[in-house]
């Protein structure tokens, strides 16, 4: 009986023994990675440089992508809480949809980190690590302002393509650059000649090439084909400039325009060695990925996290405490030192 009894008690320390070890809660440096689309360059480089570092910092990592489509992410995220990962990294699609998921993962004490866009609508996010949004739309302008000379007068003139308005950096984009041009569209050096200038109408859903590219071949045919001289587009990023650059290929036939974008994707950055963009805003995802590891291990370790910004980003349930990386200016004369020096890109990915 005694003999019975042993092996029973054996058996199930061993049986428990195996639970404990497959039990993801036991883990507690496993984060969860919660990215939008694969097919925008810049979040599989986000997503790969986390990955990468958080790995060397000794997590386990679990990675997706979400096709951007926003009841995937739901699902994804609410697979990674069942899997009882510590933390969530989260770049949502569309910042307002996220609340109630994000409500089981503060009830199971989950850490939430924003990655560069803001999740709106929920007090399950601890921090929101990001690039200085308002920033990248001030450098766009002011790019525009210095190639025109707009302080000389003159008159030139403009159109707007913006991003996603489920996007919460969108309308920050978009404002930076305005407060910088507005002072010259009010005083008529700026003519916006298709007269679309606030945000929900220059706004690109989902920042899909394509709609901006018709939006602008639209824009082309109703306002410029008489031969009306188009001197600037302000683009938020590479996305829509690049549907912007296919629309003045195919539908505009005078002096080239000066182009805006940002991320200095591959294909843009070819674009701005051939002349058909401008400029670009590098935002250097090694910086933002190492930002973010830092800040999950203290948040992990019990300590309070380095911010810099604590007024800016208010999220709808009071200030989410930031940290906002700084974004740089490119264009075709210091690319080569920022991308290629810094070994972000190799030479030969230029072409
Ligand atoms: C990011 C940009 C990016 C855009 C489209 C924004 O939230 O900050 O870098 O170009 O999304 O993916």
């Amino acid at each position: 009986m005694k003999k019975i009894i042993t092996v029973l008690l054996v058996v199930a320390l061993l049986f428990s023994m195996v639970a404990c070890a497959g039990a993801g809660s036991k883990n507690d440096k496993f984060v969860g990675i919660s990215m939008p689309t694969q097919d925008l360059q810049r979040w599989n480089q986000d997503g790969a440089n986390m990955k990468e570092k958080f790995e060397a910092a000794g997590y386990k990592v679990d990675l997706q992508y979400a096709n951007n489509e926003v009841a995937t992410q739901v699902s994804q995220i609410e697979n990674l809480i069942s899997a009882g990962v510590k933390v969530l990294v989260i770049a949502a699609i569309d910042g307002k949809t996220l609340t109630q998921v994000l409500g089981s993962a503060k009830e199971a004490g989950i850490a939430v980190i924003a990655y560069d866009r803001l999740i709106m609508d929920t007090d399950a996010v601890s921090y929101y690590c990001t690039f200085d949004n308002y920033m990248v739309g001030t450098i766009q302008g002011q790019y525009i302002k210095d190639q025109l000379k707009l302080d000389e007068g003159g008159k030139y003139n403009m159109e707007i393509t913006a991003g996603d308005p489920a996007d919460n950096n969108a309308l920050y984009f978009y404002q930076g650059a305005i407060d910088v041009l507005q002072p010259y569209i009010d005083s008529g050096v700026i003519t916006v000649v298709s007269g679309q200038m606030k945000f929900e109408e220059v706004a690109t859903p989902a920042w899909n090439t394509e709609t901006s590219q018709a939006r602008m071949e639209a824009i082309l045919a109703s306002f410029y084909a008489d031969g009306t001289q188009l001197d600037a587009c302000l683009c938020s990023n590479d996305s829509t400039a690049k549907g912007v650059t296919n629309a003045l290929a195919s539908s505009y036939t005078g002096k080239y325009p000066i182009v805006t974008g940002q991320d200095c994707d591959i294909a843009n950055t070819k674009d701005i060695i051939a002349g058909k963009q401008s400029m670009s805003i590098f935002k250097d995802t090694r910086t933002l990925a190492a930002q973010t590891v830092t800040m999950v291990s203290d948040i992990l370790a019990g300590k309070t996290p380095e911010v810099n910004d604590t007024k800016s980003y208010d999220n709808g349930t009071g200030i989410i405490p930031t940290y906002l990386c700084k974004p740089v200016f490119a264009d075709k004369n210091n690319y080569k030192e920022l991308l290629i020096d810094s070994g972000y890109y190799k030479a030969d990915q230029l072409g």
